[in-house]
Parts: structure tokens; C-alpha cells; sequence
């Protein structure tokens, strides 16, 4: 897998008490990598980090992203092989209620990784996470490629453009010059939906928890439409172009969409029915109740056209809707209806089952 590329590695990734965290660190350990998180706090109870007794497999390291003398000294003394900074204020509703917060997380954040990648300037290979929402929201149907205008009208979508300008310019100022030894891209995904994922203000979040007490949820915009993705789509994205540029060099200062294909666009009403599908009802009520309260603006349908991963990594997407419904409600099952037990080798055990699909459609990622 990825060409063998992780094991033995020291890999260092931040935000790895989080979702998305938590999937890639189990991942890169099951390919054989030495891990290092650095999290500010984890950032929700329950989470797939306790539940998986991840702080016994990794170096877990407690820090700010926003405290760039912190970072500095981290990287220096850390030097790792590869850094994957997934550190972020994620959630749209919070970058409204608290904008600052989000602004310095997710921009300050990024430039104090960038800046500590710079002074340390050891060998490593980095992969910087964004989102689909740094680009400009023109509302256009056709998909967003990696060289369209970046923009945000809301706090969080500003912040991910921001984060990426800080990428672009460490790039062109100081990581582009020869003397330099970090080599970095960066990645736009959207929506992602997996077990493990208890954020607030998500939809499958939101569900699971209600139904674990026998309750309705409540859905807002129950026909929006949106480029539903399992978690590990991105994720099997971020190793297969880290494991790239490690091996190419080339490929430095790149920036790669990875998101589903272009027919893959479902409404949260037609997830929700596909995730009810495998979940076990204890109670007799409604599963879905429509919220038609008018909130925040939130954008509409964006789409990314990821023809660049697929070119230049052979990168596509392996699991169809209902295969990802389906792996996101079982997980949620499993810790709620059997708890911890044995999580962490299910964990795996959907990993392969992923890998076993992208094998089955010859995506380059699974060769050797
Ligand atoms: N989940 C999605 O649907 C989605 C979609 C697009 C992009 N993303 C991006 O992927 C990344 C991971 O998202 P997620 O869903 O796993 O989020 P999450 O909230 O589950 O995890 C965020 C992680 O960042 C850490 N963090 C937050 N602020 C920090 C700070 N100041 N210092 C140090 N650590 C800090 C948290 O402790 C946590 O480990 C983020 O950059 C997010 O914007 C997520």
C-alpha cells in the first residue's frame, strides 16, 4: 500500500484527537508509522479517540496551534519524517458565533506550522488539510478544480481560503527555494461522514445521538443536496499524495480536490434513510423531524472536480453511497449498542474493507 511508503516513518499529525484525526492515525499505524498528534483538548464526548484508546498507541502531545514559539520548538525537537496539519476550527455555526476564533485557528494556526517547517527546514514531507469551502462559492453547477478563485463569504470558508494563502505564499517565499528541505501540498475535500464523527451541528452526529436515546432528530434542509463522502475517501486521498510527494518531488506546491464522483450527490434526506437502513430502533418514533427555522447563510450545492488527483495519482473514490451509509451506520451501531470492545479492530476491519474495494477497482494506492 501507498508504496510502502509509511512504515518505519515518524509521522506527525495534528488535530489527531479529532474525525478526521483519528481515522488517518489508525490508518498510518496499520501501515506501520511511528505517530505523533498534537491536539489542543479532544474535542467532543464521546470520541473516537478515547473510544479506540488511541493516547496508548501514539505520542500524544497537548498543544495550541496558535502558540507559534510552542510549535517551533515541537517541530525542532520532533524533526518528523512527514507532517499532515489537520488542525482546525471545523465547524460553519461556530465561525459565526465566535469569527476570531476560527480566524486564528485555522489561519494563525497553519502559518505557525508553516513558519516552525521553515526554521527547523529538516527533511520532511507535508500535507496541509483544508476544505472545498476555500474556494470562492459562485454557485455554479460544474466542479471546483484546485486553480479556481479561492473566497468565503462566512468566517469558516474565509479561514480555509486564508489557510491556503498561507500555504501559497510559505511555498513561493521560502519552501520553493533550493536550500529548502519541506516539501508540501495542499487538500480541499467537503463533507465527510464516518463513524466516530460526534461534532456538533452535523447531520449524522446529530442522528446517532438521537436515536442512541430513542429520539427523533431534527433535520434542517432536509432536500439540500450535498457531495457526501466517507471519511476515509479524503483520507486514503491525503496518504496516497503524501506517499506522491515523498517519492516525486515535483509535486511540491501542488494543491489536490479529492471528492466523490460527479453523479455521487445526495440529500441529507436520502443519507438519513440510508444510515436508518442500519441501525438498529429500540423505540418506535419518528426517526426524522423537519426543522423549517431559517439560520445561518450557508452556501449552496458545492462541487469538486477532482480529474487532478485522478491524472496525476490515479486517485478516485471507492465506495458507492450506500456502502459508505452503510460503514458509517454499523460503526455508530457497534460502540452504541456493544461499546469500546474490540472498536479499534473493527476500525480496522472497515479499513480493509476499504481497501479491499479500491483493490477490486485497481486504484494505484493499493499497488504493492
Ligand atoms: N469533517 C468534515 O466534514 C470536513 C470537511 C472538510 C474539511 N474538513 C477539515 O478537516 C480537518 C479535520 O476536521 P475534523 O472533522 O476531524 O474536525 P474535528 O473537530 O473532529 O477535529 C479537529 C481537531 O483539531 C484540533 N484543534 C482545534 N483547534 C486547535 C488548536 N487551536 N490547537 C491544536 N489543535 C486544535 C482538535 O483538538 C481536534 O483534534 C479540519 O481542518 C477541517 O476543517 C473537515
Amino acid at each position: 500500500m501507498f508504496n510502502n511508503v509509511y512504515a518505519g516513518k515518524h509521522v506527525l499529525v495534528t488535530g489527531h484527537t479529532g474525525f478526521k484525526g483519528s481515522w488517518l492515525s489508525v490508518w498510518l499505524l496499520s501501515l506501520g508509522a511511528k505517530v505523533t498528534g498534537i491536539s489542543d483538548k479532544v474535542p467532543t464526548q464521546p470520541s473516537m479517540f478515547e473510544a479506540l484508546g488511541l493516547s496508548e498507541k501514539l505520542t500524544h502531545i497537548v498543544a495550541d496551534i496558535r502558540d507559534g514559539e510552542r510549535m517551533k520548538t515541537l517541530m525542532a525537537d520532533l524533526k518528523p519524517d512527514m507532517v499532515f496539519h489537520m488542525a482546525a476550527q471545523p465547524i460553519v455555526s461556530l465561525s459565526y458565533s465566535d469569527p476570531l476564533d476560527t480566524l486564528t485557528t485555522n489561519i494563525i494556526g497553519t502559518a505557525n506550522l508553516l513558519e516552525a517547517l521553515r526554521l527547523s527546514n529538516h527533511t520532511c514531507t507535508a500535507v496541509f488539510i483544508t476544505s472545498d469551502k476555500c474556494y470562492e462559492n459562485v454557485e455554479w453547477t460544474w466542479g471546483y478544480r484546485e486553480n479556481d478563485r479561492l473566497g468565503g463569504k462566512d468566517p469558516y470558508s474565509a479561514s480555509k481560503a486564508g489557510a491556503e494563502l498561507m500555504i501559497y505564499t510559505y511555498f513561493h517565499s521560502f519552501l520553493k527555494n533550493p536550500g529548502s528541505n519541506v516539501r508540501i501540498v495542499s487538500t480541499r475535500a467537503g463533507n465527510v461522514i464516518g463513524g466516530g464523527d460526534w461534532a456538533d451541528s452535523r447531520i449524522v452526529p446529530d442522528c446517532v445521538r438521537a436515536w442512541a436515546q430513542n429520539q427523533s432528530v431534527e433535520i434542517r434542509r432536509p432536500k439540500a443536496t450535498r457531495p457526501w463522502q466517507h471519511v476515509m475517501e479524503p483520507v486514503s486521498g491525503y496518504l496516497a499524495v503524501g506517499a506522491a510527494l515523498h517519492l516525486n518531488p515535483e509535486l511540491t506546491g501542488e494543491s489536490f480536490n479529492f471528492g466523490p464522483a460527479a453523479d455521487q450527490s445526495f440529500t441529507v434526506h436520502q443519507l438519513l434513510e440510508e444510515i436508518a437502513l442500519n441501525w438498529h430502533f429500540d423505540g418506535s418514533h419518528d426517526k426524522f423531524i423537519v426543522d423549517l427555522t431559517p439560520t445561518f447563510h450557508e452556501a449552496g450545492l458545492l462541487k469538486l472536480n477532482c480529474d487532478k488527483a485522478l491524472h496525476e495519482l490515479s486517485w478516485k473514490p471507492a465506495l458507492r453511497f450506500e456502502d459508505a451509509a452503510r460503514l458509517t451506520a454499523t460503526w455508530y451501531d457497534k460502540y452504541y449498542h456493544q461499546g469500546t470492545e474490540g472498536l479499534y479492530e473493527y476500525t480496522l476491519d472497515q479499513i480493509q474493507e476499504y481497501t479491499d474495494a479500491a483493490i477490486k477497482l485497481g486504484i494505484a494506492w493499493t499497488a504493492q
